[in-house]
């Protein structure tokens, strides 16, 4: 399985994938991690992107391809993957079809989680005051909405048009939520 969860900021992707990849068998990739753990670790490439994070903006599409292609390369991917927060404009999405068409493996499915805006800013407050994360501040929170609506959102045109967009309703208990994933994902096999 190759799937990518799209959704906005705060729309449960990270939170799913972690349900879905024991079933799924394939390892969760979330380039939001990625980064988080090269800013926490100094690195080259977490040095250039703290800024860009806090500020809810996007880190380039280099950098992300960079990062991608590599662990992408790695073992436990060869089986698939679930991939957070990757494609995020249609730059990305067009990369990481020429990837796959190298490798000769495309996507299984595209599954995007639908929730409002408003249920969005509330579960970025609720984290902000439990973790603190600095682009959860009710302010990055609209900005990182825009950066969604104008660069993001129309990566899910992208998929539809190529027939594999699966949107499903994203606000409910977690296990509602991770079954209408699961549901989705029989539909589009
Ligand atoms: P990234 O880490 O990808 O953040 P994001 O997608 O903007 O937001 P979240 O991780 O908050 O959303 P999520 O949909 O995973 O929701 P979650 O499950 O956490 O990216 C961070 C930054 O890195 C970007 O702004 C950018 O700067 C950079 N970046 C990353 N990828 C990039 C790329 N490809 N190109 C360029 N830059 C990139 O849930 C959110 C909260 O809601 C949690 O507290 C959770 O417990 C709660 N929750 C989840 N589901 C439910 C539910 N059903 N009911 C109630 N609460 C719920």
């Amino acid at each position: 399985m190759r799937l990518v969860l799209l959704g906005a900021p705060g729309s449960g992707k990270g939170t799913q994938a972690a349900r879905l990849k024991s079933d799924l068998g394939v390892p969760h990739i979330s380039t939001g991690d990625m980064l988080r753990a090269a800013v926490k670790a100094g690195t080259p490439v977490g040095l250039k992107a703290k800024a860009v994070m806090d500020a809810g903006k996007l880190v380039s599409d280099d950098i992300l391809l960079a990062m991608l292609e590599e662990r992408l390369a790695q073992a436990d991917a060869k089986a698939g993957f679930i991939l957070d927060g990757y494609p995020r404009n249609l730059a990305q999405a067009a990369a990481l079809d020429d990837l796959l068409a190298r490798i000769g493996k495309p996507l299984s499915a595209v599954v995007k989680l639908d929730v409002p805006n408003e249920t969005i800013i509330g579960r970025c407050e609720i984290r902000f005051a439990a973790e603190h994360r600095k682009d959860d501040n009710p302010e990055v929170v609209r900005d990182r909405l825009k950066v969604y609506a104008e660069q993001t959102a129309p990566v899910a045109d992208f998929y539809a048009q190529r027939g594999k967009l699966q949107v499903v309703d994203g606000v409910g208990a977690l296990d509602e939520v991770t079954a209408r994933v699961k549901r989705a994902l029989a539909a589009a096999a």
